[in-house]
């Protein structure tokens, strides 16, 4: 198919930071959008991010004279293009942000042009002999700590797992009324009386940047106790459970954490963890325990998990060798995939494909910064992954989960 144009549209994320549209035009004059979502607790190994005003430069000084006019018969071969047309490391030179735009862009042309959904043409491109019938777990961020919120919790993400039993409708519905009676049962603690006209929770609660509620807990181990009490008061401990996504490169500060108050070294820290575990039946996974230069700490933590999952993303950064290399050195037995880490289609694809032969679980997830497409749900359901990592069911995360209530009905 070949490339008849391409343009670059400044756009604003869910914070009201500065992004990137991509326009991909092919024969006939049909269009084809890409929004790039962005991360504000980063990997140091993450595709660069292009200013709107250096991606123009790009677009005008090489996209237009080097890929225009070219005919490319999949992704792969329009991905392989540009990451030979980049040459370094980490896509300094075109922008991972960029080059994601085109290959979602032109994987949605091709889509079209098969007359396929974009998941339907990614599964046939990358992942033919994978059974698309698995129903991924969602993780949804209810309380927002870290660099994500203004509040005193270290840990960035509190997030409810859930099972669609029922399908994603009626999992979707039950997620949203545990979201609110969150915000109730907060209300309550804080000693706010949540019975007043203006509504309560997710109407009036201070939120983070996922939607999650941001207020002030007693410690960071709070919020999973009120979370458990009220999955088990709503008896939805068959289905649901708890998730935490420690982002702790953030809270590592000249070798200690510095988490709740107190400077821990790596083994105070993972044996805080696996205190949590002990007190929570329901807790279920733990991301980014610590530093993305930590081995030691993600290998000890695995050890110490049981069947927990402890899921790699600052860490791996959604690259198929370091993801190779952390399976093999058993930091990890699940990972997160995020597009814009890497910087292709193809090379997301790849990573899921490392992880799924090694045995590691695949949660694809958004950002912190994101925009209404719902390209990832699509990755998802292509490679039969084990989860979706999507944000709180409430304002524009909710386009997430309306794409997954389709895509999986
Ligand atoms: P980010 O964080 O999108 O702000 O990088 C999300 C995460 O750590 O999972
Ligand atoms: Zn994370």
């Amino acid at each position: 198919m070949i490339i008849e144009s391409l343009t670059i549209q400044e756009i604003f994320d869910s914070r009201g930071e500065p992004t990137i549209e991509v326009e991909l035009v092919v024969p006939g004059h049909h269009s084809f959008l890409a929004k790039i979502p962005s991360g504000k607790s980063r990997g140091m190994h993450e595709a660069a991010v292009l200013s709107y005003a250096d991606a123009q430069k790009v677009l005008h000084d090489t996209l237009r004279t080097r890929v225009i006019g070219l005919d490319f018969q999949t992704v792969k071969e329009l991905d392989t293009f540009l990451i030979k047309l980049d040459g370094t490391p980490q896509k300094e030179k075109l922008g991972g942000n960029v080059m994601l735009g085109v290959s979602i862009a032109f994987a949605r042309a091709l889509a079209y042009e098969k007359g396929k959904e974009l998941w339907e043409m990614l599964h046939d491109e990358f992942f033919p002999r994978t059974d698309i019938s698995k129903q991924p777990l969602i993780f949804a961020n209810l309380i927002n700590g870290g660099v994500h919120a203004d509040n005193n919790l270290d840990i960035q993400e509190y997030m409810a797992v859930a099972e669609p039993r029922a399908g994603y409708r009626e999992t979707v519905q039950k997620l949203i009324s545990l979201y609110e009676r969150l915000g109730f049962v907060i209300e309550e603690e804080r000693g706010v009386n949540p019975h007043t006209s203006r509504g309560v929770g997710v109407k009036r609660l201070p939120l983070g940047d996922e939607e999650g509620y941001e207020v002030n807990f007693k410690d960071n181990f709070a919020p999973i106790a009120i979370m458990e009490k009220l999955i088990r008061e709503s008896e939805l401990q068959g289905e649901f459970r708890i998730a935490l996504d420690a982002a702790a490169s953030e809270f590592y500060k000249d070798g200690k954490y510095v988490f709740g108050g107190k400077a821990l070294t790596t083994d105070d820290l993972v044996a805080q963890y696996e205190a949590y575990f002990k007190k929570s039946d329901l807790l279920f996974s733990i991301e980014d325990p610590c530093d993305e230069k930590d081995f030691d700490g993600f290998k000890e933590m695995v050890k110490r998990a049981g069947d927990r999952w402890v899921v790699a993303d600052d860490l791996t950064t959604t690259d198929p060798r370091l993801i190779d290399r952390y399976a093999e050195e058993r930091c990890m037995t699940g990972v997160i995939i995020k597009a814009n880490q890497i910087g292709t289609l193809t090379e997301t694809c790849e990573a899921i494909h490392v992880a799924q032969k090694r045995g590691i679980r695949v949660v694809v997830s958004h950002r912190s910064g994101e925009t209404d497409d719902a390209f990832l749900v699509h990755i998802a359901k292509a490679c039969g992954a084990d989860g979706v990592k999507i944000g709180a069911p409430a304002k524009e995360r909710i386009i997430k989960y309306d794409e997954l209530i389709r895509l999986y009905s």
